[in-house]
């Protein structure tokens, strides 16, 4: 095969290198491009655009795959625990028995924050998203534990990632705690990772929490589908903020920032607050769909549609299937799921949505997931960033090993004027 292509322009004819990888995905390697020709590529939204080799996470869209580290999705969802795919994701391989107790052990040794972090949450406006909240907590944390000089830069990096996962649950519960001006509940070292966070959230002094087994399951699963997506708009974020060699804190700050947004992980809120207008609206979803195929409306279905899936997003299956369980084994009625179904049965007929290649993403039934283990819909996307932080610090260290590790700094086609000389106030018009 080729390893090779030809670019040719005005007679100019130079060759670039074609990269291909373990999964046959081909690549033109264009990084000589500028100083062979004076070119460079132009791809708004680099959706044409490989910004990295990585070996964490392979997804085909066509198909609807997902891997992680080459194991797919759909076996972690069923056989793993968090724990054990974060720690697969950051090291590349499942832990052994021994190497997961020690991991255990780190995160439970870490997983309280500053006391006087709590007045930084005080402090807060009580109307703050949640989102904001933790994206500029998860930065102050480098306040409260400056880097540490007494370790070389390999253990200095294992403790900072392994705070990070250990703080980002408790930080989280803290903030809803605090918001409903409760007192907050400290982390307990009998507990696993998803069991802590439901009773961080959930326990009080007058109705102490009783750990329900399927709800510690829906979220183990929630947070293994969410793990890690490859270069995503948040992670890639992580990954150019890093760039510039700032601080984990604050590059995993901007990641937290960048899933806010409503196209990307805020769209779980997003998708509950469609269906509950749809609701409202005695249940119809005409008007929904209308709007979402206006071209002069900017209205979305949200939940639906992803720029790698054209297919099913094997993530929205797993959801979905779990959705139906967890509903049924905890006997709760949610009529935002019924309506969900009958949306997505419409929409699988509608030719706009088939000719769009739109399908529900990992979004559309995960809400439903969260509003039944009793997470209030303006923590969904704070659900997803705990669940998101193994695949962001994966891909920042991946980067920081990289031997190529460059500053991220793209180019562009300027388009505006020409140069023309300074005018003095007086003689503007
Ligand atoms: N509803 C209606 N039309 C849609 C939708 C949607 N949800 N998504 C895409 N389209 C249409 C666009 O209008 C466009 O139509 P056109 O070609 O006729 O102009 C076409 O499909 C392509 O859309 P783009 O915006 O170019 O696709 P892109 O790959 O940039 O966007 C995205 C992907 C942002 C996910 C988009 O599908 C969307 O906005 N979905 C709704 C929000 C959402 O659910 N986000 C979560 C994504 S998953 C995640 O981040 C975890």
């Amino acid at each position: 095969m080729e390893d090779f292509a030809t670019l040719t322009y005005n007679g100019q004819k130079i060759t670039l290198p074609v990269v291909i990888g373990t999964e046959g995905e081909r690549a033109i390697d264009i990084s000589n491009l500028r100083a062979e020709t004076g070119f460079i590529t132009l791809d708004p939204g680099y959706a044409n655009t490989g910004s990295c080799l990585s070996a964490i996470t392979y997804m085909d869209g066509e198909k609807g795959v997902l891997r992680y580290r080459g194991i797919p999705v759909e076996q972690l969802a069923e056989k793993s625990t968090f724990k054990e795919t974060a720690y697969l994701l950051i090291n590349g391989r499942l832990p052994n028995r021994e190497e997961l107790t020690r991991f255990s052990v780190m995160l439970n040794d870490n997983s309280l924050v500053h006391e006087d972090l709590k007045t930084f949450y005080q402090n807060f406006p009580r109307a703050s998203h949640p989102m904001g909240i933790l994206s500029s907590m998860v930065n102050a944390l480098r306040s409260f534990y400056p880097a540490l000089t007494t370790l070389n830069l390999r253990e200095e990096i294992t403790i900072t990632m392994t705070r990070l996962l250990a703080k980002i649950r408790t930080m989280a519960a803290m903030s809803y705690k605090i918001s409903r001006g409760h007192k907050v509940v400290y982390p307990r070292s009998d507990l696993t990772y998803c069991e802590n966070f439901l009773n961080m959230m959930f326990d009080n002094p007058v109705r102490p929490y009783q750990i329900n087994r399927e709800a510690v399951n829906a979220l183990r699963v929630f947070w293994i589908l969410h793990a890690d997506h490859e270069q995503n708009c948040s992670t890639t974020a992580v990954r150019v903020v890093s760039s510039a060699r700032v601080n984990l804190y604050a590059a995993i700050s901007s990641g937290i920032a960048a899933l806010w947004g409503p196209l990307h992980g805020g769209a779980n809120q997003a998708v509950i607050e469609m269906l509950t207008a749809i609701q409202a609206d005695g249940g119809s979803h005409k008007k929904a769909i209308e709007r979402a195929k206006d071209k002069n409306d900017p209205f979305r279905l949200m939940g639906f549609g992803h720029r790698v899936y054209k297919t099913y997003d094997p993530r929205a299956k797993i959801m979905k299937k779990m959705c139906d369980e967890l509903l049924e084994s905890l006997q709760i009625n949610d009529p935002l799921l019924d309506i969900a179904k009958e949306l997505e049965e419409v929409v699988q007929k509608d030719p706009y949505f088939i000719d769009h290649n739109l399908y529900p993403n990992v979004d559309f039934y995960s809400g439903i997931v969260l509003r039944a283990i009793g997470i209030p819909t303006s923590m969904f996307t704070v659900m997803f960033a705990i669940g998101r932080l193994p695949g962001w610090i994966a891909q920042w260290k991946e980067s920081v090993d990289d031997p190529k590790w460059k500053i991220c700094r793209p180019r562009q086609v300027y388009t505006g004027a020409q140069a023309y000389d300074f005018v003095p106030i007086h003689a503007r018009v």
